[in-house]
């Protein structure tokens, strides 16, 4: 459910949107879902068109994750960005919150699972000091093949591996990347780890519904079947259906540009349940990467983008509310929240204590959270502050399924009607290839020497 009343005009807050507003972008909105149609029916939306093929790759897939499942105690993935944030944000949001300390038997004998994306050494040894290699199966992301931060962490990990696992080493890797390009494929193919393939017109931050987080997923032991059939409902019904009002994601997308017309240059992504709370991670990753742009699809300079904030319900409404409430009016808030969460937790009641305490007893966590969460809204409706909220009925991989591809059809629409290409990051890439430079990498001499110049070596 998409509950956009506080998006809207009402008593309480007279700098909503009205209805008019909303249905004065469908013409818009027309002529992006007519474009985003040819672009699929042309083979190239393949965050939308790849479905029905990840779910024909599912048994192989899931064959191999319970083959490895019965394994190993530890399954690391090295990635970094879209080869990351996607297999971190599900598996919080599905599995048990402390899934690592469970015992064995309490998460269904399936391993430990450990994200390494950044390269801090100290977190990276520390790491190693509390995994047996012998016991641990490392899973390599990489669809470009050449990041130099996954490419670095498969090289030590390697090393590691062949050194107390010796021969057996490659049985511990298993690599996704590109069927025919980068440099990991090669190694993968001589060294003969177990591959699987990210589909080449993929972006990295697209592609949580490919290899990239249904391996991780399933050997966690998420139902990845229905998380593909939730993705596959909301993609359905994106495609098929018209109208803002009825369209998910012309609705979202349409609210968001419209706030970005009244001024609103910040999007703060607000979870109201821990287990999302890397969900808004993933999703300031896509919002940030597709959207920020230097230039339009006519090449013209623009400068586009809305900066992605994440925050936690309740935990931020001590800190960062303040300023939603009291500070400049830039910002757009989306709260996510559940109509259910999977386990309640009551509040005793003890009559001895002092009456402004007594009025907790007999009440549960979770109704003190939606509580917070209503006062929260209310609060910044009467400052004049929009905001929307995204209900799911619960936290089931049916559930994170349509979120997911909400989400990225909603980021698709944006691109349409900034007119941008949301699915490159030359701003992204430039990074990478400065770090090649720096590093020594053979061709990328003359970007060393202009960063030189630069005076940041
Ligand atoms: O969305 C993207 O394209 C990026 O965030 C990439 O996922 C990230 O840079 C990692 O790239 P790769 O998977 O090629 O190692």
């Amino acid at each position: 459910i998409i509950d956009y009343t506080g998006m809207m005009v009402s008593e309480q807050n007279s700098k909503g949107f009205a209805k008019e507003d909303l249905l004065g972008l469908q013409s818009k909105l027309d002529e992006a879902q007519t474009n985003l149609h040819a672009l699929r029916d042309s083979g190239k939306l393949d965050f939308s068109l790849l479905l029905p093929e990840m779910l024909a790759q599912l048994p192989e897939l899931c064959a191999y994750a319970d083959e490895v499942a019965a394994k190993f105690e530890n399954f690391v993935v090295l990635g970094i960005g879209g080869s990351a944030l996607g297999p971190l944000a599900v598996q919080q949001a599905l599995n048990h919150y402390y899934y690592n300390e469970l015992l064995p038997d309490q998460r269904s004998n399936r391993p430990r699972f450990y994200v390494l994306d950044n390269i801090d050494p100290v977190r990276f040894k520390e790491l190693g000091q509390v995994l047996d290699p012998r016991k641990t199966l490392y899973n390599v992301i990489s669809k470009s093949g050449n990041t130099s931060e996954t490419m670095a962490q498969f090289l030590i990990v390697r090393d590691y591996l062949r050194h107390f696992c010796g021969e057996s080493y490659a049985d511990h890797i298993v690599v996704t990347t590109d069927q025919q390009k980068g440099n990991l494929l090669p190694i993968a193919l001589k060294e003969g780890f177990k591959r699987f393939v990210i589909p080449s017109g993929i972006g990295g931050r697209f592609s949580e519904l490919t290899p990239v987080g249904l391996l991780a997923a399933a050997i966690c032991g998420i139902d990845v079947e229905q998380l593909l059939a939730g993705a596959l409902e909301m993609d359905r019904r994106i495609r098929e259906t018209k109208g803002v009002f009825a369209n998910p994601a012309q609705l979202k997308s349409a609210l968001s540009y419209l706030s970005w017309q009244k001024g609103k240059k910040i999007s703060v992504f607000m979870p109201y349940v821990d287990g999302l709370k890397t969900m808004a991670d993933w999703y300031a990753q896509l919002w940030a990467e597709s959207l920020g742009k230097r230039y339009d699809r006519t090449g013209k300079a623009v400068s586009l983008g809305q900066t992605p904030v994440k925050a936690l319900g309740v935990t931020d409404q001590h800190s960062q509310v303040q300023l939603y409430a009291e500070g400049p009016d830039d910002k757009v808030i989306t709260f996510l929240t559940l109509e259910e969460f999977k386990d309640t937790q009551g509040i005793p009641v003890d009559s001895a204590l002092p009456e402004d305490i007594q009025f907790l007893g007999g009440k549960t966590l979770e109704e003190l959270l939606f509580a917070e969460q209503k006062a929260t809204e209310y609060a910044l409706t009467l400052a004049g502050r929009q905001h929307q909220k995204i209900i799911l009925s619960a936290l089931t991989p049916f559930n994170i399924g349509q979120l997911l591809l909400l989400l990225e059809w909603e980021t698709a629409y944006m691109g349409e009607l900034f007119n941008i290409n949301a699915f490159d990051q030359p701003g992204v890439e430039e990074g990478k290839n400065g770090t090649y430079g720096l590093m020594g990498r053979a061709g990328y001499e003359a970007k060393k020497q202009a960063i030189k110049e630069f005076g940041q070596e």
